[in-house]
Order: C-alpha cells, then sequence, then structure tokens
C-alpha cells in the first residue's frame, strides 16, 4: 500500500481552504513594534542629507536607522556583494532602501517614512539595457557596467554558416514579469535575553535570510534563529531579497530590544522587489535543407538593474539553455548581465531561460516554415536523445523524455501536419528542456540536510532544509517518507523549515525540493528502518532480510506484526529512532573559457502545444487551448505535478499575451498596481491539459526529478508560434498583445 505515486490529498489544504494557516503578517507579539523603509525618489544621486533628528521627534515614533547604525557588514550577501542594506552615499534605483523608521504602529511608519525629507542631488542614470554595456560616463558596477559575461563556445559557427542553405537573424525582446504571489513581503524579528535573534516571515530560502542577519547584525550563526512562516506564493520573488527585508526588521529589533515587523504593501513590493530580468536577444542559426541545425550564434543580454543579486547565476541558465534542446555542433553564445539604474532583477520560475527560449523557439518554428517543413518534423530531426550531447557537451546518459513528451502531445490533441484549418485559427509548438538543481552554478550549495524521529506512538515527524510555497512539498516529502519508514501517510507531519533544525540544505530554487530534500530523508529514514528491520527480525525469529514493511504491518512470510508493536519495543530497549539524513548532489562541471561541461545532474523535458484564435480586425488573441506534456522522472502526486503544470501554463499565458511592466524617463516603474499591471485571472484560464510523462532518473527519490519551473518556460514561444500559424504575423516582443498583433496585419 505505498502512498508513492498517488493522488493523495494535500494535509495542509483543509486549513488553508477555511483561511487559516498563520501566514507571516498574522503574527502578533507582546509590544511589537512596526517598520517602514524610506526610498529613493530618484534612479542616480548622491545623498546629501537625511533629517533624522526631524524624524525622530514626530508622534508615535520609536527610532529611525540609517547605513550608520549598522554594526556589521552593510551589505546583502549573493553572489557578488555589491548590494548595501541601507544606502550609503549613492543611490542607484528609484525605491532603493535609505533608512527604516519604527513606530507603534503600522500607519505612523508607513506615512512618516513616505514623507520624509530626504537632500539627495539628481545624477544622470542609464535606464536603457543597450546603453550599460561599457558607457562612458555612467560606472553602476566596475568600469564596463557588466556584472557576468558568459560564453559557449563549441564547434566553428562561422564556417559552418557558411555551408547553410537557409539562415535567419532576428533580434528578440522580453519585459519585466511581476511575481505577483498572493502575500506580499513580510517579515519579524524577535531580540531574545540571550541576544538570540529570531526571524519569522515567508521565506524560500531561511539560509540565505540567516546569514544576511549574522553579516549585517555582527553575530554568530547560533544566535541568529529564521523560521518560515505559511508562504502565499514566492516563483523566484521569495529566494533572495527576504534577505533585505529580515535584515530591515531585525536592525531595530535588536537595537529597540522589541519585536519588530516589516510587511509591505502591494505598490512598495512592486516598486522595490525583484522581477524577471528584461532581455535583448540577437539569435541567428542555419540550417541545411534536410531540417538540421547546423550552426547557432546568440547575443543574451539581461538587464539586472542596480545591484548583481542573482544575475550571473539566472545568466548561467540562459546561458546553458540558449539553443533549447537540440543537438547542435557549432555554437557561439555570448551573454552578458548588465548593470542600469533600475530595481534589482532576480529569480523567476525558470531563472533566466524563458527570454532566451522565446527566442530559440521562435526561430526554430521560423526555420521549419522556410523549409516547408512543419514544427514537429524539424524538432524530430534536431531533439535530443539518450546518448546525445548538449550544447555544453554533455552526454545524455539516460531520463530524456522529450520525444516521447511530444508524441504524447500529439497523441491527446490530434494534431496532424497541416490538419483541418479555421480562419484565424492557429497551432504552435515548443519543446524545451530544464537543468534540474543548481548544477554547476552553484554546486557549493548543492546539498540538503533532513532529521527524522518516529515516536513511540507510531506518529513520525520530519524537518527539512528546503520550504513549502504552495508547491506540495509537504505532500510530496511526507509520501516519501510514510514510504520509507512504512507508516501510513496520515502518522507523519513536517516541522515548519527552520535553520536551528538542519543544517545548511541551501535554498529552495531551481526545482531542487523534491530531489533533494527527498534523498535526505530516504537516507535519515533508511537508518531508522535499519534498527526497526534488526528488532522486527528478533520478535518474528527470521532473518534480516526476510523482513517486509508495508503500511503499519511488519511480516516475513508466514507471520506479522503491526508495526506499531515493533516501535513500542524499540523505545522499551531504549534505541533510538532518530535519525539525521544528508544528500549532496553528483558532481557538475563547466569551463568558463569554453563553456562545456557536465553542467546538471539531470534535465526535465517539455512540450507544449497552443491552440489559438485571432481576431483579424482587432488582434485581439483568443487561447482556446493548452497542452503540455513534461518528463518528470516520477510524479510523486501525479495531482500535484498536474497542478504545477495547470499554474506555470497560466502563469506563462500572463508572460505571453497580458503582462507588461514599463519605468518612465526617469527610471520609475509607472504601473506597480494590479489594476495597470494586468495578470491572468481565473476567467482567463483556457483549458489547459497537463500530461506526465515519466523516464526515470536514476539519482531521484523513486526516479524522480525535479521540475516545478518548466511549465512556465515554453508557453510564451507557443503562442507567439501559434499567432504566427493564425495569422501569419510574427512577434518578436512580449508580450503578444492585440495592438502588436493588429499593427502585423496592417503592415502585411
Ligand atoms: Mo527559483 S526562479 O530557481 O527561485
Amino acid at each position: 500500500m505505498s502512498v508513492v505515486g498517488k493522488r493523495v490529498q494535500r494535509p495542509e489544504s483543509i486549513t488553508r481552504v477555511k483561511g487559516g494557516g498563520l501566514f507571516a503578517d498574522d503574527s502578533k507579539y507582546h509590544g511589537m513594534l512596526h517598520a517602514a523603509v524610506i526610498r529613493s525618489p530618484v534612479a542616480r544621486g548622491i545623498i546629501q542629507c537625511i533629517n533624522t533628528e526631524s524624524i525622530i521627534k514626530k508622534k508615535g515614533i520609536e527610532g529611525v536607522f540609517t547605513c550608520k547604525d549598522i554594526p556589521g557588514k552593510n551589505v546583502i550577501p549573493v553572489v557578488i556583494d555589491d548590494q548595501p542594506l541601507l544606502a550609503e552615499r549613492y543611490v542607484n534605483y528609484v525605491g532603493e532602501p535609505i533608512a527604516v523608521v519604527v513606530a507603534k504602529d503600522r500607519e505612523t511608519a508607513r506615512t512618516v517614512a513616505k514623507n520624509a525629507k530626504l537632500k539627495i542631488k539628481e545624477l544622470p542614470a542609464i535606464l536603457d539595457i543597450l546603453e550599460a554595456r561599457n558607457h562612458p560616463d555612467i560606472h553602476i558596477f566596475g568600469d564596463d557596467n557588466i556584472f557576468k559575461h558568459l560564453k559557449i563556445r563549441r564547434g566553428n559557427p562561422s564556417s559552418a554558416f557558411k555551408k547553410c542553405d537557409i539562415i535567419l537573424e532576428n533580434i528578440y525582446r522580453t519585459p519585466y514579469q511581476e511575481h505577483a504571489y498572493i502575500e506580499p513581503h513580510s517579515v519579524t524579528a524577535i531580540p531574545y535575553p540571550d541576544g538570540t535573534i529570531e526571524v519569522r516571515g515567508c521565506m524560500q530560502c531561511p539560509f540565505y535570510v540567516r546569514e544576511a542577519v549574522t553579516k549585517s547584525l555582527n553575530l554568530p550563526e547560533s544566535k541568529v534563529r529564521v523560521i518560515q512562516s505559511a508562504t502565499g506564493g514566492a516563483f523566484g520573488g521569495k529566494e533572495d531579497v527576504p534577505s533585505l527585508i529580515a535584515c530591515q526588521a531585525a536592525l531595530p529589533a535588536m537595537k529597540l530590544g522589541k519585536p519588530v515587523k516589516l510587511t509591505y504593501d502591494r505598490t512598495e513590493d512592486m516598486i522595490a522587489m525583484s522581477k524577471r530580468h528584461p532581455s535583448w536577444t540577437y539569435y541567428k542559426s542555419g540550417v541545411t535543407r534536410d531540417g538540421i541545425l547546423r550552426a547557432v550564434e546568440v547575443e543574451y543580454i539581461i538587464d539586472g538593474g542596480a545591484y548583481s543579486t542573482l544575475s550571473a547565476v539566472v545568466l548561467f541558465r540562459g546561458t546553458v539553455h540558449a539553443v533549447g534542446p537540440y543537438r547542435c555542433p557549432n555554437v557561439k553564445v555570448d551573454s552578458y548581465a548588465v548593470a542600469t539604474n533600475k530595481v534589482p532583477c532576480g529569480a523567476f520560475r525558470g531563472f533566466g531561460s524563458p527570454q532566451v527560449l522565446f527566442a530559440a523557439e521562435s526561430q526554430m518554428d521560423e526555420l521549419a516554415n522556410r523549409l516547408d517543413m512543419d514544427p514537429v518534423e524539424i524538432r524530430r530531426r534536431n531533439l535530443l536523445r539518450v546518448g546525445d550531447e548538449t550544447i555544453t557537451g554533455q552526454k545524455l546518459k539516460n531520463s530524456v523524455g522529450l520525444e516521447k513528451s511530444l508524441d504524447k502531445v500529439i497523441q491527446v490533441s490530434g494534431w496532424t501536419p497541416g490538419g483541418c484549418k479555421q480562419d484565424g485559427v492557429g497551432y504552435g509548438f515548443s519543446t524545451i528542456f530544464y537543468g534540474v538543481g543548481l548544477g554547476a552554478g552553484g554546486k557549493h550549495m548543492a546539498r540538503t540536510g533532513a532529521r527524522v524521529i518516529v515516536h513511540a506512538d507510531g506518529s513520525v515527524s520530519f524537518s527539512v532544509g528546503t520550504t513549502e510555497l504552495g508547491q506540495g512539498m509537504i505532500t510530496v516529502l511526507s509520501q516519501i517518507v510514510a514510504d520509507e519508514i512504512g507508516v501510513p501517510l496520515e502518522c507523519v507531519d513536517m516541522i515548519p523549515t527552520d535553520t536551528s533544525r538542519v543544517p545548511d540544505s541551501g535554498p529552495t530554487v531551481a526545482s531542487r525540493a523534491t530531489t533533494m530534500s527527498g534523498n535526505a530523508l530516504k537516507d535519515a529514514c533508511t537508518k531508522i528502518r535499519n534498527t526497526l528491520r534488526s528488532e522486527a527480525s528478533e520478535m518474528l525469529g527470521c532473518s534480516l532480510d526476510e523482513i517486509d514493511f508495508d503500511n503499519g504491518l511488519v511480516s516475513n512470510k508466514g507471520d506479522s506484526i503491526p508495526l506499531i508493536e515493533v516501535i513500542k519495543s524499540c523505545s522499551f530497549k531504549r534505541l533510538s529512532l532518530s535519525a539525521e539524513g544528508w544528500h549532496t548532489s553528483p558532481p557538475t562541471t563547466f569551463d568558463d573559457k569554453t563553456g562545456t561541461g557536465d553542467v546538471y545532474v539531470t534535465y526535465a523535458w517539455a512540450t507544449n502545444l497552443a491552440k489559438v484564435k485571432v481576431d483579424r480586425e482587432t488582434g485581439e488573441i483568443n487561447i482556446l487551448k493548452i497542452w503540455s506534456a513534461h518528463d518528470v522522472g516520477k510524479a510523486i502526486n501525479p495531482t500535484l505535478a498536474e497542478g504545477q503544470i495547470e499554474g506555470g501554463v497560466l502563469q506563462g499565458l500572463g508572460y505571453a499575451v497580458m503582462e507588461d511592466m514599463k519605468s518612465d524617463s526617469r527610471g520609475a516603474i509607472i504601473n506597480p498596481e494590479f489594476s495597470t499591471y494586468i495578470i491572468p485571472t481565473a476567467q482567463d484560464q483556457p483549458e489547459i491539459v497537463p500530461l506526465i510523462v515519466e523516464e526515470p532518473y536514476p539519482d531521484g527519490p523513486f526516479g524522480a526529478k525535479g521540475f516545478g519551473e518548466q511549465p512556465l518556460m515554453g508557453i510564451a514561444p507557443a503562442v507567439a508560434n501559434a499567432v504566427f500559424d493564425a495569422v501569419r504575423v510574427r512577434i518578436r516582443e512580449l508580450p503578444v498583445t492585440p495592438e502588436k498583433v493588429w499593427q502585423g496585419l496592417r503592415n502585411k
């Protein structure tokens, strides 16, 4: 009666539906104060004066804190330590934090912060992605405003292009995407008499938060405890930025000796928090008449904003995925993350790959069209299979379910090349892949811990260092623990993620929670199982390998006893049924000079098919249906896997046709609220057909590999390709809006 692979219900689902669950802003502590942040009104400038004396005199104000009050390093540690917690001399984007105001109530803190008088001398700023590199006068980062440059060199593209029959060169652009998590950022910092600081809040990466708080407050890691609250969505938007918010609350909490809560309102969250990097891509690809991809050249630029944050690793993933899931012997990729005087961009589901895959998959479609070949045939001729090499020279040994996902979409949708065609209706494909886990870009963090305790009454608690963000991690990991110990699922509970329970387990990003925490839990459970097994063999009078565990029973061939009896016996004999588990990823490599290496431990694969109808008069795009098939290795819980597909597809549709965040000529975001930044709602959801393919990954728990980000990644190109199929208008700049399609129809 295994529960792995079953559609079990999420343990927290009923509480959530009833409106329960302690989210960050729900908690209250005795004597708690409220913080608010004073922010830069300009994109670039020199701070001349912050009048803290006049602020502190205001009624209800308990304190105001600037960079001068930080006892440790004034830095938010991510990859390169360039971002201050509070601005010192310069400000570099609209919304940059300058000071923290603390008051008895939230309203006072926010009003005083908003009206604080600052003297800032405005300086000229860089706001355009293409002006940043090697700007002659403005230096935001180093001498050249480049946070990171990466390259891939494979074969000889320039001579290969000479032998191509068709060569396409195009420019693609993509805008910001806002995470639009349901819950804006919120953190409470609680000081204890022994000098410990406890931080509770919504976040993806409690260990990042701990590092930031220890560095800025100059405390040892043992004195900072970070506990994740129930978290209302994240999508990458709660990866690095909660570190900033936690420090903004922890600094006054430590100084004033009282709990301090800091909650951003939606507009503040949208102005000052990370987003998906806008991008500019030059893409050149060449095929021979047989449809074989011979050479690709890419220049990929992402707009990092004012500080480097995660840009280098976002760029890394985009670079490795730049050609899509195809064989290509001749490749040249140059990618850049550049600095501009805008809000720092960061992690967002897909992490630098949706932008470049929009270009890659649009090109593939256009190549097929120019060859007069159907979009499936060109993919079949190029897609990666077991034994092939990726563009980094990584030989794929197993778990390549790409063609299976393509077959599944075709089988379920009934799509045929040039099949029955209605006016204005079109179909568009995308085939994509996703390197699972941190890969060579973050290999030093590719480890996780876990702890499992089997209590004397037969109930089981476990702790992990990764976090539940709405994706269903608690359920999936509980299923793994239930099967590994041999108890029913109802007996298993997860303790909220807490940095004091397990060793640093890295971040909850890169679709790594199921494989990493799953494997660490298996390690812990195996140790406990061994104790139970030897006790059971004594009780049943048989050898160890005759013992079988199943759903609360322990049996050998003839007899069986309830597992609880074995647990009680262990307890009576004072045997430990508690164990720590640990997992480290298999090795990964990347050579910076050539861009070669075994970059990720494995890849997930997907095919999307979009069916759209375009109104030839207005350019309006109606998404009729999406088929989306994903190779997940093994679906630990098929319902949750399908949920990830549905949610990711809808978020991808927002990116494809709706979401368009813009900043004005002075670098301020002009639509930081949901009345002007439009995202899909339940009413916009077309029929989505989630499809699961299982090509087991041998090093994953039960063959599973992560894929939570992948469902978003290939939707925009599938839709753009479908729009082209419908009305022969090619849109190379997201979002694909009616205005652009209408213009394209007029220009024909
Ligand atoms: Mo995720 S975009 O890897 O935080």
